[in-house]
């Protein structure tokens, strides 16, 4: 199949930025769309020309690096995978696809669809850890967790911190990605030292890091490449009322 790409090029987070068109001729309906990118950047450099730079790493739906825009969609066409899980044959022949960087304050381009999410290291770093004592492993079964707890703590937990919930929010809000981090470690024992601090924080550094308030449209739950649900935002605005109170 053939398609014709309309990327974002841009040199640096200085640089204005423009779309380029890409003729793809040789595309299988079986490569993922970073493989279709991959062939695309091998003909760039066979002319001697820039390649496009765009983040990856794991290209199993592990990591949360691939993120990028996808004819307005946040990680492309499809429900719940990443970047790395599309495959071209979402798309038809003859197809135009355009793809662009997350676009958020909080997360400025480094080029071209590579984009700046250390702002959400920071928030992790400001309280998305727990404290334990040093020394020899704990028994298995010290600390008994009940089932339901534990079932919902590993469906927040499976956040990949990808940014997609902010990239398609109106209001570049990170709130699912903070309710998630928040969520896991509040439901468990192991959580409770820190409970309160650690939501005051990490919404705190949010703020700071200019990301901005939910924006009720649930468009977040819709893209997030892992099913986060909005209940975890009902949870941090319950952990935040709970900590002033
Ligand atoms: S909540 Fe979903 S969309 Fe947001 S960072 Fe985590 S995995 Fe990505
Ligand atoms: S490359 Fe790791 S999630 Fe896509």
């Amino acid at each position: 199949m053939k398609v014709t790409l309309k990327v974002w090029r841009q040199k640096d987070k200085n640089d204005e930025g423009r779309f380029v068109d890409y003729a793809a001729d040789e595309v299988s309906p079986d490569m993922s769309f970073l493989e279709m990118l991959d062939v695309v950047n091998v003909g760039l450099v066979k002319k001697g020309e820039i390649p496009i730079a765009f983040d990856h790493d794991c290209r199993e739906g592990i990591c949360g690096s691939c993120g990028m825009m996808i004819n307005g969609r946040a990680h492309g066409p499809g429900r719940g995978i990443a970047t790395c899980q599309l495959h071209m044959r979402s798309f038809q022949d003859g197809d135009e696809i355009v793809v662009e960087p997350w676009r958020a304050q909080a997360f400025p381009v480094i080029k071209d669809l590579m984009v700046d999410r250390t702002a959400l290291d920071r928030i992790m770093q400001a309280g998305g850890y727990t404290s334990a004592k040093t020394g020899g492993v704990p028994d298995g079964n010290a600390i008994l967790v009940p089932k339901p707890a534990a079932d919902e703590a590993f469906d927040a937990a499976a956040c990949i911190g990808c940014g997609a919930c902010v990239a398609i929010c109106p209001n570049s809000s990170a709130m699912l990605f903070v309710a998630a981090k928040v969520s896991q470690l509040s439901i468990l024992p192991q959580g409770q030292a820190e409970r309160e601090a650690r939501v005051e924080n990490m919404i705190a550094q949010m703020d700071e890091e200019l990301f901005g308030g939910c924006s009720n449209t649930y468009a977040c739950e819709a893209e997030c490449p892992k099913g986060i649900s909005v209940r975890h935002i009902g949870r941090l605005n319950h952990e935040l009322l709970r900590a002033k109170l």
